[in-house]
């Protein structure tokens, strides 16, 4: 192998310049070249590249963000195309295997969440050299222990709940915190006990608003006159959709009902009469530099490329195996959510040192 390419696919995340800085300094020490792809798999498309030196990836080590631009949309196989005048979904792969062949790139690293990691074993079976690195904040990989941007998000989710833990009190009012996460709560979860919240509500828990409420005027009982909610964005109430719609129609200010977090802010303040307020952190948790953990973790999945390339062990995925980093096939690796276990250690810790969960 003398000449690669790298691509970042889907929503970016703190960790992703130390994975491209460790791919191009670990292949520099085997006399690799690196071809970055600009912009995820829209690059190989257009024939978008950047050939990375290691003076190209100097300093970027504690850089959110990707250099190399990332884009959730550019499916080679659903490519939108216009023919005879209508727009329709093409599969534009061979396009992708001239560029790659044009820029004699012998191997493909697909550094992307589940969405990317799939298109990335697409082109394996299509006989493409291609090598895996999972990516999300949200930690919900299965095929992994940990996902590197996970610990970055969550200390940005922490950081907050301290911050709105000090208003909270001098207002005695009650914060509620919409966190990522749309199928997993892990965020949510561990964000929630490290901050010291006194309800979380995951996306693996269908919540009872009943229950919140009851734990808030609980407190307010005790003494204690403020509380701080964390909830996922995908957390649903019991009844799901059903519930979430009719309290739209319902509502004399629907304006103020965008996600999640605005559902349960205004029934928090109709049901306990607290005055309530709403943070939603959105794509902070996705900014920033990232932790030593996660850059640690990244330049790990970084090496780890490089060296299953070595092996030829293509169309597999580094993953963490504490302390271990490991491999997996794309194949097994992708469409595997992991999720909160609702009866898990986890859970029944926050619920056992009284945090309500809505159930
Ligand atoms: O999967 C990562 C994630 O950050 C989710 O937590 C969130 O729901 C989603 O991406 C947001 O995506 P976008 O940036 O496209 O709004």
């Amino acid at each position: 192998i003398k000449k690669i390419g790298v691509l970042t696919g889907g929503g970016d995340c703190p960790g992703l310049n130390a994975v491209i800085r460790a791919i191009v300094k670990t292949a520099a020490s085997y006399s690799i070249s690196v071809v970055g792809i600009l912009d995820g798999f829209g690059g190989l498309i257009h024939n978008q590249t950047w050939k990375l030196t290691e003076k190209d990836v100097m300093g970027i080590l504690p850089r959110g963000g990707t250099i190399l631009g990332t884009t959730n949309r550019d499916d080679p196989f659903n490519y939108p195309v216009i023919q005879d005048g209508k727009k329709v979904l093409a599969d534009v792969s061979s396009q992708v295997k001239n560029n790659l062949h044009q820029n004699e790139l012998d191997a493909l690293i697909v550094i992307g969440g589940d969405g990317t990691l799939k298109i990335a074993l697409g082109f394996h079976q299509i006989g493409v050299p291609v090598i895996g690195v999972p990516k999300t904040i949200d930690n919900d990989l299965s095929a992994t222990d940990q996902t590197f941007g996970f610990d970055t998000a969550l200390t940005t989710a922490t950081e907050a709940i301290d911050k709105l833990h000090t208003t909270a009190e001098s207002h005695h009012r009650v914060m509620v915190l919409e966190v990522m996460g749309r199928y997993a709560g892990w965020i949510a979860l561990q964000s929630g006990l490290a901050g010291g919240a006194d309800v979380i509500l995951l996306p693996e828990i269908p919540f009872q608003m009943s229950k919140v409420i009851g734990k808030i005027k609980e407190r307010r009982d005790h003494g204690k006159k403020f509380s701080i909610i964390v909830v996922a964005e995908g957390a649903m109430p019991l009844g799901g959709h059903m519930v979430v719609q009719k309290h739209i129609e319902d509502s004399p200010d629907p304006v103020r009902l965008g996600g999640i977090g605005n559902l349960v802010g205004v029934q928090v303040e109709e049901g306990t009469g607290m005055e309530t307020r709403v943070t939603v952190l959105g794509h902070l948790q996705r900014g920033g530099s990232p932790t030593a953990f996660d850059r640690i973790l990244a330049t790990r999945y970084g090496n780890g490329a490089i060296h299953l390339l070595n092996s030829k062990k293509f169309g597999e995925m580094v993953c963490l195996r504490t302390p271990d980093i490991k491999s997996v096939p794309l194949s097994e690796a992708v469409g595997e959510l992991r999720q909160v276990s609702p009866e898990g250690q986890m859970v029944k810790t926050a619920e056992q040192i009284g945090i309500c969960l809505g159930r």
